[in-house]
């Protein structure tokens, strides 16, 4: 079970010196809505991939405190990011981690001439799906469901969390097992369920691209020291769940604690330390605490 104690512990996630600071940032042109990709390679590392060339596909990169939630101090320390991903020719999305600010983030699918279809929870934590946290109230998937009556599609794992964090009962969410398809429109969207940073994490992969929640990050990987975290299951998630993921798919992370927003898998296996170990042991040695 979660308990409210649990969520301050959470904070330190986001504030753990990982994050730098807004003034710190480079200017950032995901947001544009003219850019389909959601992002210019500009503000990413590596070759870039050859993403779809569809018109159809809808893919945005939101970072909290500036894309939406922009009078949220909170909000704008905790650096999230909310990726809306979706089919234009039947006007459906789904926001990945919708938090904050609901409102804003229906606001932004509506200017794009979108609707919100569902909802895909990376994780339970309240910075992604809303809930207690630092004494507040954060905005969330409850909030949302008030405004639209969507599914919430969570891996079975994370369930009792997210019923124990956003007070939703079973009939809200959806609960699925790794490897399943979350179609919007005629956008796939796989499910990997990537447990270690929580008991259900996932990561999506869509249109060679994995957001990836707080499971990878450019720099590092999710805390796992928290109520419900594994390092040995981290390790499998990083190395074999998340092996199919091609090293030409980029990684679009759950919090800006990067320079850049977003990087190929190849140069973030290639750069980041929790690939560097060779062996199971020597991981978790190093990462294990
Ligand atoms: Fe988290």
């Amino acid at each position: 079970m979660v308990d409210t104690a649990t969520h301050d512990q959470l904070v330190a996630e986001m504030t753990g010196g990982l994050a730098p600071s807004e003034a710190d940032l480079p200017p950032f042109a995901g947001s544009d809505p003219t850019e389909p990709s959601g992002e210019p390679s500009s503000a990413r590392l590596g070759v870039p991939v050859t993403f779809s060339t569809s018109p159809r596909f809808y893919f945005r990169q939101l970072l909290s405190g500036r894309d939406f939630a922009t009078n949220d101090p909170i909000a704008a320390q905790m650096v999230n990011f909310v990726y809306a991903i979706g089919d234009r020719q039947s006007g459906e999305a789904v926001l990945v981690d919708p938090a904050y600010d609901v409102e804003g983030l229906l606001g932004v699918l509506a200017a794009d001439d979108m609707r919100c279809a569902g909802v895909l929870a990376t994780h339970y934590h309240p910075d992604h799906v809303g809930g207690a946290m630092m004494g507040m109230q954060l905005e969330g998937v409850a909030e949302l469901l008030e405004q639209v009556d969507v599914p919430i599609h969570i891996q079975a794992p994370e369930a009792e969390f997210v019923r124990t964090v956003t007070g939703l009962t079973d009939a809200a969410l959806v609960q699925h097992q790794s490897g399943d398809v979350v179609s919007v429109g005629a956008v796939d969207i796989e499910l990997i369920c990537t447990p270690g940073h929580t008991p259900g994490s996932q990561c999506f992969l869509v249109d060679g691209r994995l957001v990836a929640g707080d499971t990878l990050f450019l720099d590092g990987c999710g805390r796992m020291d928290l109520p419900g975290s594994d390092p040995a299951q981290m390790y499998e998630s990083l190395t074999q769940k998340l092996a199919k993921v091609p090293d030409d798919a980029v990684l679009y992370p759950g919090h800006r604690y990067s320079l850049e927003s977003s990087a190929t898998m190849g140069v973030t296996r290639e750069r980041n330390v929790v690939f560097r170990p060779k062996t199971r042991q020597q991981w978790l040695a190093a990462f294990g605490g």
